[in-house]
């Protein structure tokens, strides 16, 4: 249970080692006892408005909702509303379709705009899951690699172009803000990849869920909000659940600028992509009504523990070469230089800590671990410094 404090309203201090190892969750249960960085959840207590929502429903109704639709929630109108507000970008209400999560959004839009192999553009490092969709839907993967340019994660958009010359593609799935190295594509950057995808004739699919978790400095662009043009050949599939931690409730959200998807998807009968889920919307609700405070709180945590992450790794692997992340509380940490194999995160296991493997994130992912901040200071400097324990015995 959260212990709140006049310092800490919202308990982000209050996570204990044994409270975390005794959560249900993939994240920590998942791992033997190990302290776990890995998968994409935040260890932080979810915002009291929306525990409140949950209860108040688990004790009256988790029956079927009294929506005038069954199959469509209020969401997509409140959603609507919070992207215009927060992003300038005022999506089409007809055009918003709830998913289960964006995954699912992600796929239902690689399969009704390519065929199998079709090219389909990802820029790598890439969320594993992005890889299997491309291997599973047997589409031929068009890789945009990854550098280091001035201590900060970039992609080259000219290589890009020039990778399109030579490799016709349909899709560009496109991870904005980037997940794993944080970079969040600036506004001139995204205008150049529409001038190529238009070129081009792609259609992108903007994978957005990591919106909401921008730090200071690097503002969120839609990629649909740059242009009637380019909305026209955009699919954003977005969730409330990374920014408020509600990964198990299944929600996302798509919006098809894409009239042949959209049209795709109206064609459908209603059932066929399910309804949204009761609690999952109720939670939304909630975060997106009562949560601006939680929110608030979990991104001046995120923005100190992402300096955090640096200091430590300066104390206790020096070798290990990090790039402040622009988002997101994922950090994507180069450690070709600290001696370890091409997959750092089994050497780390060993040391009680579980990273996600870098190479589950493509060849160039050899030699790299990615990191999960998102939990107290306290934690987060004993997930370190076990990384770093068997330096001394090992050297
Ligand atoms: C970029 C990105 N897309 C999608 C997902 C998964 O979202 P969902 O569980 O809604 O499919 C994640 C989870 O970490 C993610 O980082």
């Amino acid at each position: 249970m959260a212990v709140r404090t006049a310092d800490d309203p919202y308990g982000l201090d209050s996570l204990t080692l044994d409270g975390l190892r005794a959560r249900p969750g993939a994240k920590w249960a998942g791992v033997d006892g190990r302290l776990a960085a890995w998968v994409a959840d935040m260890d932080f207590p979810i915002a009291p408005a929306i525990r409140e929502r949950l209860v108040e429903l688990a004790a009256t109704d988790v029956g079927y909702a009294n929506w005038p639709r069954v199959y469509r929630s209020p969401l997509p109108e409140l959603f609507a509303e919070r992207s215009e507000q927060r992003f300038g970008w005022a999506p089409d209400v007809d055009r918003l379709h709830e998913v289960a999560d964006v995954m699912q959004g992600v796929q239902v839009a690689v399969h009704h705009l390519s065929r199998p192999g079709d090219g389909v553009v990802v820029h790598v490092p890439a969320y594993p899951p992005f890889l299997a969709t491309v291997a599973e839907m047997e589409r031929r993967l068009v890789e945009v690699p990854a550098a280091l340019v001035d201590g900060a994660w970039a992609f080259d958009h000219d290589e890009l172009d020039a990778r399109l010359r030579r490799n016709p593609a349909r899709v560009l799935v496109l991870c904005h803000p980037h997940n794993p190295t944080g970079h969040v594509f600036t506004r001139p950057e995204l205008e150049q990849v529409a001038d190529i995808v238009t070129r081009h004739r792609l259609v992108v699919v903007s994978d957005e869920i990591h919106a909401e978790l921008v730090h200071p400095g690097h503002p969120h662009v839609p990629f649909a909000s740059l242009s009637t043009e380019v909305a026209a050949r955009t699919v954003t599939v977005t969730s409330s659940s990374k920014a408020f931690n509600l990964a198990g409730l299944r929600w996302a959200i798509l919006h098809s600028g894409s009239d042949e998807l959209h049209s795709t998807l109206r064609a459908l009968p209603q059932h066929y992509l399910g309804a949204p889920n009761v609690l999952a919307v109720a939670a939304t609700n909630a975060a997106w009504r009562h949560g601006d405070g939680w929110q608030q709180a979990v991104a001046a945590r995120l923005d100190a523990n992402r300096q955090l992450v640096g200091n430590l790794l300066a104390e206790h692997l020096p070798a290990a070469r990090y790039a402040l992340p622009d988002a997101t509380y994922l950090a994507w940490l180069d450690m070709r230089a600290c001696g370890f194999d091409g997959d750092p995160a089994a050497t780390l296991r060993q040391r009680g800590v579980e990273l996600s493997p870098g190479p589950r994130f493509g060849p160039h992912g050899e030699g790299f671990a990615r990191l999960n901040f998102a939990t107290s200071a306290a934690v987060l400097t004993e997930i370190v410094a076990a990384m770093g324990r068997g330096e001394a015995a090992e050297s």
